[in-house]
């Protein structure tokens, strides 16, 4: 049997990974506080066997990226109400015994949402009865309007494809919008969260949404991270609204499951860093 006997493994696993910030921010992590473990990349293609490998040589917490939040959700025991809710796993833990009735070796937990409520919480911002709005009705948009609702907010969803906004809202029990009445109607909202990849590096794409919802006063927040300030930030800042970076969620997220695996307070301001640079440097 092989074990690590040097040093801790943890990885993110998803396809593709190559470009994934979470090695740099948690390795980071583990130097600061001192803590004998790496964190990997690693790219799976064959989910259940690929984690058949990973669960025999050790590794013992994984950050899971897509396409693997579902799937992980059918190999780990949950006790995460938020998973339920958003049916996406983002992070497993090795349990210290096959945990029964059907003997899986993970727990699963979501905290996509967490790094959303930490980022408004840690910026002061009180979100009860405010009026938000959500573009997207994919995974992400799932863990935002989570979110939201978990902070108190009022949410209105918004997608390319109505349907699916529709559909999303009546799981979540809130309210949806065509996008090309959205404008027409002329509704204000308190806080906007673009939770689409429209606006990442390399993807293209054009919102759905025109740019003259900002008003000032607004709060605007980007799910994408890179490039940190997106032209849908710099709009909403052009027009007087505060800005929230996609990459505070991205820290946030880390740092809940960084705190989850270690059950200590994670170191950060380190993480922050980490982060900044790396998407600065323009090396991942
Ligand atoms: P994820 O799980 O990562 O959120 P997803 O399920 O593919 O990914 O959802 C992506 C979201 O971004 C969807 O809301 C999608 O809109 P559709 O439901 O109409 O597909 C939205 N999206 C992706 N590309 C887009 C684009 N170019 N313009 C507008 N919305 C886009």
């Amino acid at each position: 049997m092989i074990r690590p006997v040097q040093t801790r493994l943890f990885a993110v696993i998803g396809r593709p990974i190559k470009h994934s910030l979470s090695p740099v921010m948690m390795n980071e992590a583990f130097k600061a506080l001192g803590i004998p473990a790496v964190y990997v990349a690693l790219e799976l293609t064959e989910f259940i066997l690929d984690m058949e490998h990973i669960s025999a040589v050790g590794f013992e917490g994984l950050s899971v990226t897509l396409p693997y939040k579902g799937v992980a959700r059918d190999i780990a025991v949950v006790d995460d109400e938020a998973v339920h809710t958003i049916k996406a796993v983002n992070c497993l833990k090795k349990a210290s015994r096959l945990c029964s009735p059907n003997g899986r070796r993970w727990r699963g937990i979501n905290t996509d949402w967490v790094g959303v409520v930490e980022t408004f919480r840690r910026q002061g911002i009180d979100m009860g009865g405010r009026k938000a709005l959500v573009i997207g009705a994919g995974g992400a948009a799932m863990a935002v309007i989570y979110a939201a609702l978990k902070m108190g907010a009022e949410v209105t969803i918004v997608n390319r494809t109505d349907d699916k906004a529709f559909d999303l809202a009546k799981t979540f029990g809130v309210s949806a919008v065509e996008h090309d009445v959205l404008m027409e109607r002329g509704e204000k909202f308190d806080v906007v969260f673009q939770a689409t990849p429209v606006g990442m590096e390399g993807y293209g794409g054009e919102h759905i949404i025109s740019y003259d919802i900002f008003e000032p006063g607004m709060i605007a927040m980007d799910i994408v991270y890179k490039p940190l300030k997106t032209d849908f930030l710099k709009a909403a800042e052009e027009r007087g609204c505060s800005i929230i970076l996609g990459i505070d969620m991205l820290l946030y997220q880390g740092v809940a499951q960084f705190e989850w695996w270690f059950d200590t307070p994670a170191p950060v301001e380190v993480m922050r860093s980490a982060l900044y640079r790396a998407v600065e440097r323009d090396d991942v």
